[in-house]
């Protein structure tokens, strides 16, 4: 598979020790979001101010109304992305609002209505893929047409299965926070994966951990099997 030309993508999450990203299923992360020491949060925005673009599932901003902006430390707010195949973004979300540019990536078929109503609060709609938002596309198009180098993407797992299923997540950082919440079915950090057997494995090199404030954070680079050969479709 040739790879297209693509900006830099750090995955960035809060996790308790379970691996889940919130109480349960339904409920935003903002609750676990409380318990972060305030020496990371300030991470975050550190790294939110670092990156060209920062994205998001439609889920998580239908859930959680992230704001997705640069608030605790100096800086810029990066480029707002967020895929939504059928462009139905509720029209009071925050990330619609003034305090960063923001990019709604819909489908081709997406429902023309929907479309015009995102395009009145003034965001840029990129059309990637027919029936659903084509993510190696969508990459393309923000590295070649609007600039953006480094991307931080921040969940829920179903985007995050899909950014590491078309291999295009270079390293994670994790904020590891001394909870357990427990739950089948509650999010964890890579969802709709179900692999058959240990070649499907995708392999991380922790390359740093260190103490921020109170909570451990610890860095990997993705190691994708097989390289040359690509995601099976
Ligand atoms: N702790 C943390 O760091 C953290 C961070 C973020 C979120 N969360 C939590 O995660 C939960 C939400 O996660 P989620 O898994 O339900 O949803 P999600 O990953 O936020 O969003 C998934 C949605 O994105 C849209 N999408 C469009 N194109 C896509 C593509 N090519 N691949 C994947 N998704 C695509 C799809 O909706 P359409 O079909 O409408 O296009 C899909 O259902 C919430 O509870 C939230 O609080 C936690």
């Amino acid at each position: 598979m040739q790879s297209l030309e693509r900006p830099h993508v750090l995955m960035m999450s809060e996790i308790t020790v379970d691996g889940k990203l919130t109480l349960k299923k339904g409920t935003s992360s903002k609750i676990l979001m409380k318990y972060m020491d305030h020496a990371t949060e300030l991470l975050l925005h550190e790294t939110r101010a670092k990156c060209d673009a920062i994205m998001v599932g439609s889920n998580t901003i239908k859930i959680d109304n992230s704001f997705l902006t640069v608030r605790y430390v100096t800086g810029k707010s990066p480029l707002r992305v967020i895929p939504s195949g059928r462009a139905d973004i509720p029209q009071d979300a925050n990330v619609l609002g003034p305090d960063a540019p923001t990019v709604i990536a819909v489908a081709e078929n997406a429902p023309r209505e929907n479309v015009r109503r995102l395009e009145e609060k003034g965001v840029t709609i990129i059309r990637a893929g027919q029936d659903r938002v084509d993510l190696p596309r969508l990459m393309h198009i923000l590295k070649t047409e609007f600039g953006v180098h480094t991307m931080m993407i921040e969940g829920g797992p179903t985007l995050n299965w899909h950014m590491l299923h078309y291999r295009l997540v270079d390293e994670i950082r994790l904020i590891h926070l001394p909870f357990i919440v427990g739950g089948a079915d509650t999010p964890s950090l890579v969802g709709g994966m179900h692999i058959d057997s240990e070649k499907e494995m995708i392999s991380l090199r922790l390359k740093n951990h260190y103490m921020c404030g109170t909570n451990l954070v610890t860095e990997y680079d993705v190691l994708y099997p097989d390289a040359e050969a690509g995601p099976e479709e």
